[in-house]
């Protein structure tokens, strides 16, 4: 069984998909780590993320680096975001989400273009979302609960321009794929989301 999981940032996909993997036992890939490993080493390497060669040179990062604290970071996130534009990265990426969906166990993976780029074939695809304001409020109170001062307005305007990046590329872009299952975690809490999830994961499985 695969299970996509997709949807913007902050929208709280990242946990749902690692409470839905481990309720269904299925081997679980962030592939926004790997887009941040991509943007951490561009900036380990000095690159420029906007430039297609330099992104793809940040290709070429050690597995050692999916362990920095430094990837979990805002500003790697953005330099994730920025090298995620070209072409020449998700094709270096491609194949290593492909493989770990189509591994003979099954697979939950969560990112972006999982349901409608790397499993188009998964058996329940999930596309997780929440108001901008609301991703930006989780977002804001992270923080403040790890001593980062920030402000909300910045946040917001931040997530927004993630939204417009991810949104708005022309290599696969973040959408629903047709099939996918929404889920709006705007107002639930997170154990509400997580039941929600596991729900609308076993509806689709007995209809199938
Ligand atoms: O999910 P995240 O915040 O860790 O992802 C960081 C960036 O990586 C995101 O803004 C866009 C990119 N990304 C992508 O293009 N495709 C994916 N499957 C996952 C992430």
């Amino acid at each position: 069984m695969i299970i996509a999981v997709d949807g913007p940032t902050a929208s709280g996909k990242g946990t749902l998909a690692k409470a839905l993997a481990a309720h269904f036992g299925l081997p679980f890939l962030d592939t926004g780590l790997l887009y941040r490993a991509v943007g951490r080493q561009v900036q380990i390497n000095n690159g420029n993320p906007d430039n297609p060669a330099d992104a793809l040179a940040g290709c070429d990062f050690p597995d050692s680096i999916l362990d920095d604290a430094a990837l979990r970071t805002e500003a790697v996130g953005g330099l994730a975001s920025r090298v995620s534009l070209h072409p020449v990265v998700r094709a270096a990426l491609n194949k290593r989400q492909v493989d770990f969906a189509n591994q003979p166990g099954g697979a939950l993976l969560d990112g972006r273009d999982i349901g409608t780029v790397i499993a188009p074939h998964a058996d329940v695809k999930l596309f997780v979302t929440a108001p901008a304001e609301v991703r930006a409020q989780r977002r804001y109170d992270e923080m403040q609960r790890h001593g980062i001062n920030v402000r909300f307005a910045d946040i917001l305007a931040d997530i927004h321009a993630r939204d417009a990046r991810d949104m708005g590329r022309a290599d696969a872009p973040l959408k629903p794929a047709q099939d996918a299952l929404l889920l709006d975690t705007g107002d639930l809490t997170i154990g509400g989301a997580v039941q929600a999830a596991i729900a609308l994961v076993e509806s689709r499985l007995r209809k199938s």
